[in-house]
């Protein structure tokens, strides 16, 4: 089956209502409010979607900051700076599916984000994603591809000197 990313947009009325991926925080929010937030461009929202024009998964980028004095992990930044606040990019929202969990598809949808964090990052300077996961599964998911703790943040971090390696483990 060709599944292929596009941005969130009116076509999708339809098919955003029957998105069920058993968090309903996350189906409610695809069904009402991503694309209001992604035209108060706070967010985008990029859909997998079959040829049938079916949701299979979603998610959002933004782009957000970091406190510097959270960051001191070298892992994160292998160097000192004077800036207080880092940029980043926030994966905010990422769901697959329960009809296609278990599948692959997860992890063709986070390399589809990591993939065009790294390319905005050559035009726009940020030097991690994060993503905040909104349970322990969801954490090992992230975990498992590559994402780091920092210590006393909910959120998880992958640095752009990392995602290239990556790219190779996913492909
Ligand atoms: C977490 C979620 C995105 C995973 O998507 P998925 O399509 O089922 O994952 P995939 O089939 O692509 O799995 C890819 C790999 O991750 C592993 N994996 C999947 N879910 C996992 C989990 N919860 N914990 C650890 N590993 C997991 C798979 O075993 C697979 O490993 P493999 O490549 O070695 O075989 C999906 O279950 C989901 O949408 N859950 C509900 C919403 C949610 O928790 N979102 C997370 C962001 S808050």
């Amino acid at each position: 089956m060709e599944a292929k990313v596009v941005v969130l947009g009116p076509q999708h009325k339809e098919a955003k209502k029957y998105f069920k991926c058993g968090n309903d925080i996350l189906n409610n929010y695809l069904a009402h409010f991503a694309l209001q937030d992604q035209q108060k461009k706070l967010s985008v929202c990029f859909v997998l979607e079959s040829p049938s024009q079916e949701i299979i998964g979603f998610y959002t980028l933004s782009a957000s900051s970091i406190d510097a004095k959270n960051t001191s992990d070298q892992r994160f930044m292998p160097f000192k700076t004077k800036y207080r606040t880092l940029p980043i990019i926030l994966i905010g929202r990422f769901a697959i599916d329960l009809n296609y969990q278990g599948k692959g598809f997860g992890k063709k949808l986070l390399s589809d984000a990591l993939k065009r964090c790294t390319l905005q990052a050559n035009q726009i300077g940020a030097c991690a994603v994060f993503v905040e996961p909104k349970d322990a599964t969801a954490r090992e998911f992230y975990l498992k591809f590559g994402f780091k703790i920092l210590p006393h943040q909910s959120k998880l971090f992958i640095s752009m000197q990392q995602l290239h390696q990556i790219y190779i483990v996913f492909h």
